[in-house]
Formats: structure tokens, C-alpha cells, sequence
């Protein structure tokens, strides 16, 4: 591209910009050799069972005046003992197979001037060797797309051995008929590949939940921003990582920062998640006015010592006593804007602010504003992973309070510091933790559960380390 096709594309700055910076994902799966080769094991099964059915046609010809036939071929088994798995830069993954063997049993006919003979025959196969390039790519909707780019097999030694009373017959044709078995099944094991590629592992991938639902509020959007890239230690998946509204979706107005991913490879799959993802999550629960949560009186435990009503409030605010006696109050908490929160290599660092709205409950039930406080403290975050959801609860240190706004004229707010701690620690967290331990689902397979789980903290991201087990069917 020239400088002047450049200077047009950008012509409109911020477009260019958006287009440049909506690359880094906010989300990144990272499989390591060690899950490379996790999956190398499962599909390897999977493909000795899908070429035991493989069916050969049968074969016939003629060869220094014997006319044979070979017919109901069938492999009876087949075994893969030794495969390697590579990633390949900008194309995808390498499998290659070596020493494999194979048994095949079928029936034999032969018509030799006026002889006549048939029986049945037993074939094996040794040092077959195949070589199989998997393409990796995405499709529109940002699911990863798998499919068979190269594939070659060759098979060095076959022997054959046939029942039946003429055996020496057959030592005149066995050459013919091994090379021809073998051309026959060099061609089909690889067209097996395709269809086991195609049936059972392109189906497995697209199960990556794109789009995860969490409720009918909110969803995660874990489209691919790129295809799969495939480096010589691993295969990343960078995945979009953006919480939203499931009603309507709104552009975030900030972008994922790169993420700097460790060398690490001791678990078989890694989990990036920057704080771009936590972020977003912040932006739609608050847009979906989710982030909204009402304390009225009843919600006060029995044992608290004080209940929510002016009688109380009145020893901090004198004027209530005067302007709304013994009334019972409620508060509303909100967010005045989308919690914001960073990571770093000490962990999730965070100081949401909480507007804390203060009503008495007028006899006829209406509401009247008393006092709007502010509310800010330090948030810590654990962080876990449980059932392939990332889990979380938080703790708060000392508040801090502020009056933003009040009906009810000055009052000093120290005052109300161990009642508004109360309601954090033992009303409010219990709340939202009880939220946080139902968890976010992870861009998981189906059929893959997570154990070994490690949690690490780096500039801009959460690391989550896994090992993987695949769950067959049924
Ligand atoms: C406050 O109200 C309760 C019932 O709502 C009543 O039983 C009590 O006597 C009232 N106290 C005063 C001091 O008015
Ligand atoms: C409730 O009472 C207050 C004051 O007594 C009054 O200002 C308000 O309009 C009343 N609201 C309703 C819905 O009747
Ligand atoms: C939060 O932590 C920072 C640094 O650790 C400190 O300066 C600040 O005062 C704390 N805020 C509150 C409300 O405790």
C-alpha cells in the first residue's frame, strides 16, 4: 500500500484508529505443546476407531493369465502407536504419523486356465506413515474453522497371507495384489482423515461458545478477532473478550491493550483475560442497570444492633428527628458511572465509587430523599476457576464516605462510618459475592473440563493456567 492510499484509507482519523487498534484481543487461549499434545492423544484414538470401519472396495484383475478377485475387504484393526503434533506458523498444525499397522481380512477368488479356486486371506500391513496438515482459520461469525490442507500416507510393507489349498499359485500374482491393496489403501486412509476431520474434529471446534449467554441481561461475545495462530511453541486463539448488552450493544469506548503472555507452558492451556474483558463486564452490567441494589429494613439482621429508621439516624442527623420522626429509611446504592478497575502484576486493583441514597418511608409510603453519600473503598478480588467458569468474591478495606448531596442540611458523615460498614461488609459484598461465586463461563469446548487450575497476575491481564480433560461421548 502507497503513502497515498494510506493517507485515503485514514482519511477519517478516528475510523483509522479503530480499525488499528481493534486487533489486540481481549481474550486469548493459548494451548501449549503440552495440550497440543493432550489433543494429539484424544483424536489419535479417535482416528484408529474412524479408519477400523474404513471400507476398501474390492479388487480384481489379471495378471500372467490368473484372473483374481479380492472382495469383502475389511480392516479388522488399526493402530497409531507413534504421532507427533507441530504447530506450523500461518497455516495451523502438523500431525504426523509413524510405524503404523494395520491387519485386513477379506476373501479371494481366482480363475486360472480351467482351475477354479477361492478362500480367504489375511493382510498386514507395517511402517505405514502419514503426514496430515490441519488448515486453521475463523469464519465470519469468528468461530474457528478446521479443515484437511495436505495429507499423505504411504505404507512400506504389506503381506499377505492366503488360505486355500494352491498356495503356490498365488506366489505368482501376491506381488501384484500387495501393490495394488496398498496404492488402494494409501488413497483411502487419507480420505478418511478428511471425513474424521471434518465429522468429528471441525464439529468439536465449533463448539468454542462464541457467544455466551450469561443471563437474559448480558453476554460475552469470545469471537475469534483473527484466525488461530500457530507459533512454533503454541496455538493462540485471540478471541474478542468484550461483555455486552444483549439488548443493545454499544461500542466500548476504550480497546484492549496488548497483552504481554509469559512463556509459561507447565499447564496444557492458558486463559488470558485483560482487563478490557472486566471492564466491558463493568460497562454492561451498569448499562443494563444491573448494578443497582436496594437495602431496605428487612434486609437488616435481627442481631445487627440498629435498624433502618430516622429513630437511629436521628443520633447522627438531628434534623430528621424533627422532619421525618420515626420513619422507617431504605437505601438505594447505584453506580454513578461504569466500575473501572486495572491489573497488575500485585493483582486486580480497584476503587469503585458507590452512590449510597438515603429515603425515609413516608406513612403513605412514598419516598422522601434524605441524604445521597458516596461511598469509595479498596476492592480486593480472588480469583478462581470452577466447573470452567472463572469465579470471584471481593473484600473491601475501610471506606471511605462523603455527603454529595443532602435534604436534610449538614451533618458530619464520620458519624455513619460503622453503620455503612456494616452494610458493605455484611449486607452488601455477601450479595454481590454470592453473584461472583455463580461465576463466567471460560471459552471452553464442549465436553472439556478443567483441573490443575493457576491464577496469575500480570500487567493488563488475569493469567489462568489449566490442565485439560477431554469427556468422550456417551
Ligand atoms: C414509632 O412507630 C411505631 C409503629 O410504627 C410505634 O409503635 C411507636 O410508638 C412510634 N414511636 C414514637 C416515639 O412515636
Ligand atoms: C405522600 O405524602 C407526602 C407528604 O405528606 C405528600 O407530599 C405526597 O404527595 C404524598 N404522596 C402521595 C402519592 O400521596
Ligand atoms: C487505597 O489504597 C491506596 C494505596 O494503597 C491508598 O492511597 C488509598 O488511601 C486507599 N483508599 C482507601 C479508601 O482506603
Amino acid at each position: 500500500m502507497g503513502m497515498q492510499s494510506v493517507a485515503v484509507a485514514c482519511g477519517a482519523l478516528a475510523l483509522c484508529l479503530a480499525l488499528s487498534t481493534a486487533t489486540n484481543p481481549g481474550f486469548v487461549v493459548r494451548m501449549t505443546q503440552a495440550g497440543l499434545d493432550y489433543a494429539r492423544q484424544q483424536g489419535m484414538a479417535i482416528l484408529e476407531k474412524e479408519l477400523a470401519q474404513l471400507k476398501l472396495p474390492d479388487i480384481s484383475g489379471k495378471s500372467r493369465k490368473v484372473r483374481y478377485e479380492f472382495s469383502r475387504l475389511r480392516i479388522t484393526s488399526f493402530h497409531l502407536p507413534h504421532s507427533q503434533i507441530t504447530p506450523i506458523s500461518n497455516v495451523g498444525l502438523q500431525v504426523s504419523i509413524s510405524n503404523a499397522f494395520a491387519e485386513l481380512d477379506g476373501d479371494w477368488r481366482v480363475k486360472f486356465l480351467f482351475i477354479r479356486d477361492h478362500g480367504s486371506f489375511n493382510l498386514k500391513i507395517e511402517n505405514a506413515y502419514m503426514k496430515i496438515v490441519l488448515r486453521l482459520g475463523s469464519d465470519t461469525t469468528g468461530k474457528p474453522t478446521i479443515s484437511t490442507s495436505e495429507c499423505s500416507a504411504s505404507i512400506s510393507k504389506v503381506r499377505v497371507r492366503f488360505s486355500g489349498k494352491l498356495g503356490r499359485l498365488y506366489n505368482l500374482f501376491h506381488r501384484v495384489i500387495e501393490s495394488k491393496l496398498r496404492k488402494s489403501l494409501e488413497r483411502k486412509v487419507c480420505d478418511n482423515v478428511a471425513k474424521s476431520v471434518h465429522n468429528e474434529l471441525q464439529k468439536q471446534v465449533r463448539t468454542l461458545p462464541v457467544t455466551a449467554r450469561i443471563d437474559d441481561k448480558i453476554g460475552i461475545d469470545y469471537s475469534l478477532v483473527a484466525p488461530p495462530r500457530a507459533t512454533a511453541q503454541s496455538l493462540d486463539l485471540n478471541l474478542k473478550g468484550e461483555f455486552y448488552s444483549l439488548a443493545h450493544r454499544t461500542t466500548v469506548p476504550f480497546s484492549p491493550l496488548p497483552l504481554a503472555f509469559p512463556s509459561d507452558h507447565e499447564r496444557m492451556v492458558y486463559f488470558g483475560a485483560s482487563s478490557y474483558f472486566f471492564n466491558t463486564a463493568g460497562i454492561a452490567y451498569h448499562k443494563a442497570g444491573a448494578l443497582v441494589f436496594e437495602i431496605p429494613e428487612d434486609m437488616i439482621p435481627k442481631k445487627a444492633g440498629f435498624s433502618l429508621d430516622t429513630s437511629v439516624f436521628s443520633a447522627f442527623i438531628p434534623q430528621l428527628e424533627e422532619m421525618y420522626p420515626n420513619m422507617s429509611m431504605k437505601f438505594r446504592l447505584s453506580t454513578p458511572t461504569a466500575p473501572f478497575l486495572t491489573i497488575g502484576p500485585g493483582g486486580i486493583s480497584f476503587q469503585p465509587i458507590v452512590d449510597a441514597q438515603a429515603y425515609a418511608i413516608l406513612p403513605n409510603s412514598s419516598l422522601a430523599p434524605l441524604f445521597l453519600l458516596s461511598l469509595t473503598g479498596n476492592v480486593s478480588a480472588v480469583i478462581n476457576v470452577r466447573s470452567g467458569r472463572i469465579v470471584g468474591s471481593l473484600d473491601v478495606g475501610r471506606i471511605r464516605l462523603s455527603l454529595k448531596d443532602s435534604a436534610v442540611g449538614h451533618f458530619q458523615v464520620q458519624g455513619l462510618q460503622s453503620i455503612m460498614n456494616f452494610l458493605t461488609s455484611r449486607v452488601i459484598l455477601p450479595h454481590l459475592n454470592a453473584r461472583l461465586d455463580e461465576g463466567f463461563p471460560l471459552p471452553v469446548l464442549d465436553r472439556i473440563q478443567l483441573s490443575n487450575i493457576l491464577v496469575r497476575f500480570h500487567q493488563n491481564f488475569l493469567l489462568l493456567g489449566a490442565d485439560v480433560r477431554f469427556q468422550p461421548r456417551g
